[in-house]
């Protein structure tokens, strides 16, 4: 038996304005993306910026669906519109933020394990590192790549 650890960092600001423009740009596109959010049942708003190496900013909002499962999140809505429209671009980075009744949280909304896995297949197929930005209105997290926020990614097929 031989035991391993895994080390995961990430960046901690203390608001959007101490991120490099690049990152803010970003950040500002996923919360303007809560805007579009559809969420009659959970009244909680997801906004998600997807940043291509075509350099366009695809946004993406959660949508929701009186049949609950038929519904998404805003991270799958603007990862598979931005690959439905540039199938050849890569995936370099996400924003997301998100607040009940479209009002940006405190703390950021992490994404959930479905959305980690989506990020997980496009950073496989690009071979790039998609860095996640998690925006909330006191505290923006920052991880460098997607094996951060879902170790032990599956590739095997
Ligand atoms: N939601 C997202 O859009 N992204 C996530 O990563 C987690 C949850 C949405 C789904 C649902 O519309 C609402 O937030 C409440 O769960």
């Amino acid at each position: 038996m031989t035991e391993h650890a895994i080390h995961i960092s990430y960046q901690e600001y203390e608001s959007i304005e101490e991120l490099n423009p690049e990152d803010r740009e970003l950040a500002a596109e996923a919360v303007q993306a809560m805007q579009s959010a559809y969420a009659p049942y959970s009244h909680f708003h997801v906004g998600a910026a997807v940043r291509l190496s075509n350099g366009i900013i695809v946004r993406g909002s959660n949508q929701e669906n009186a049949a609950f499962p038929s519904g998404l999140c805003a991270e799958r809505t603007a990862m598979f519109a931005a690959s439905a429209q540039y199938p050849d671009a890569d995936m370099l980075s996400i924003a997301i933020a998100g607040g009940p009744e479209g009002l940006l949280d405190r703390v950021p909304a992490t994404p959930c394990g479905a959305c980690r896995q989506v990020m997980a297949q496009y950073q496989v197929k690009s071979g790039k590192p998609m860095s996640i930005l998690m925006v909330a209105s006191g505290q923006v997290l920052k991880f460098e790549k997607v094996d951060d926020i879902l170790p032990l990614i599956f590739k095997s097929i």
